[in-house]
C-alpha cells in the first residue's frame, strides 16, 4: 500500500475569462471565451495527486449545489478520495474569476463562499486522517486559523508537511514554522512572505535562508520556465524545466505540489521528486484551466522518458 497524502483545502469553480490582454484599471475589454472549469488550490494539488498515481485523499469544504457536486465528481475522476469532503449548508462554493491573456498570464480572484467552513472543528472530526497519512499537504485558501491548526496535529502526529503558502499572507506565524518540512512558494510569494520588495535571484535566496533560520526545513521556490530552486542546509540548487510552449499557467504550482508529495510518498530521492514534479507541471502550462491542465502518470513517464533519450 502506498503512503497516504493528506490535501487540506480549498475547492472552487474557476470561471475562466479569455482574453488578449488584461484589462487595466477602469477599463472595459471584450473577451473571447468563457469557461467553468474545476480548481481551487487545495483540489488541484489533490487531483493531480491522484492523476499522477498517488494515494491522495482530500479534506475540504463545498456548498450543497450544483456547483459542489460538479467539483467533487470532477476530484472523484482523478482517483484522490473524496469521501472526507464536506457539503455544507449556509455558504454557496467557492468560486474563482480567472483572467487569462494571449501569453497564458493570469489574474484570480477567490471568492472563499464554503471554503470558510474548512474549521478547526471540521479538521478534529477528520483527525483519523491525519494520523493514517504520511505527507500532509496545505494551501492558504482556507481560514488561517485552519492551516495553523493543521500543521501543529500534523507535526504532533509526526507527518511530513507541504505547505504552499499560496495566496501568501505577509509573514508565517512563528508557531508553525519549525513543523513545515517543505515550503514551496513562487517568487512573488517568498518575497512578499519575507518583507522583500526587489525582484532577484539574490532576494529569492536570502529570503529563503531567512525562512530556514527561523526553523522550515526546506524551502523549495517555484520559479516558472525557470523551474525550481532548492534551498535547505545543505546549500541551494536550481533544478531548471524543460522549454515548453505555455498557454496557460493556472495550477502549475498546483501541479508541481501534487506531483512532488507523489514522488515524495513513493520514496523518490528529493532530486527524483523535484525532476517529477517539474516535469508534470511542464505539461500542464500547455494546457488550459486548473484540473483540465493536469497530466496523468502515463503522460509524464512519457516525458520523461524522451527527456532522457535526448540527455543520452
Ligand atoms: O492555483 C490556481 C487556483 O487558484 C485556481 O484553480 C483558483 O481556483 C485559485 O484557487
Amino acid at each position: 500500500m502506498k503512503k497516504q497524502i493528506l490535501v487540506v483545502g480549498s475547492l472552487n469553480m474557476d470561471m475562466v475569462i479569455e482574453m488578449k490582454r488584461m484589462p487595466l484599471q477602469g477599463e472595459t475589454v471584450l473577451g473571447e471565451n468563457l469557461e467553468y472549469i474545476p480548481g481551487g488550490k487545495g483540489a488541484n494539488q489533490a487531483y493531480a495527486a491522484g492523476m499522477l498515481g498517488g494515494n491522495a485523499v482530500m479534506l475540504g469544504c463545498v456548498g450543497k449545489d450544483s456547483l459542489g457536486d460538479r467539483m467533487k465528481e470532477n476530484m472523484a475522476q482523478s482517483g484522490a478520495d473524496i469521501s472526507g469532503i464536506a457539503q455544507v449548508e449556509g455558504y454557496p462554493s467557492g468560486m474563482a474569476v480567472i483572467y487569462v491573456n494571449e501569453e497564458g498570464d493570469n489574474s484570480i480572484v477567490v471568492v472563499s463562499g464554503a471554503n470558510r467552513a474548512c474549521s478547526i472543528d471540521y479538521l478534529k472530526e477528520n483527525e483519523q486522517l491525519f494520523r493514517d497519512s504520511s505527507y500532509i499537504v496545505f494551501q492558504m485558501e482556507i481560514p488561517y486559523k485552519s492551516v495553523v491548526y493543521g500543521i501543529q496535529k500534523a507535526k504532533e502526529f509526526g507527518k511530513t508537511v507541504i505547505l504552499n503558502p499560496a495566496p501568501a499572507p505577509d509573514e508565517l506565524p512563528a508557531e508553525v514554522l519549525d513543523g513545515i518540512d517543505y515550503l514551496t512558494p513562487n517568487e512573488t510569494e517568498i518575497l512578499k512572505l519575507t518583507g522583500r520588495t526587489v525582484m532577484s535571484m539574490e532576494n529569492i535566496r536570502a529570503g529563503a535562508e531567512e525562512l530556514l533560520r527561523k526553523g522550515v526545513k526546506n524551502v523549495l521556490v517555484t520559479l516558472g520556465d525557470k523551474g525550481a530552486l532548492l534551498v535547505n542546509g545543505q546549500g541551494s540548487e536550481l533544478y531548471p524545466t524543460r522549454k515548453v510552449d505555455a498557454v496557460d499557467t493556472t495550477a502549475a504550482g498546483d501541479c508541481f505540489n501534487g506531483a512532488f508529495a507523489v514522488g515524495l510518498s513513493e520514496g523518490m530521492s528529493l532530486d527524483e521528486a523535484i525532476l517529477f514534479a517539474n516535469t508534470s507541471s511542464s505539461i500542464a502550462v500547455t494546457r488550459k484551466g486548473a484540473q483540465s491542465s493536469i497530466p496523468n502518470r502515463n503522460e509524464v513517464e512519457h516525458v520523461l522518458k524522451e527527456n532522457i533519450k535526448l540527455c543520452s
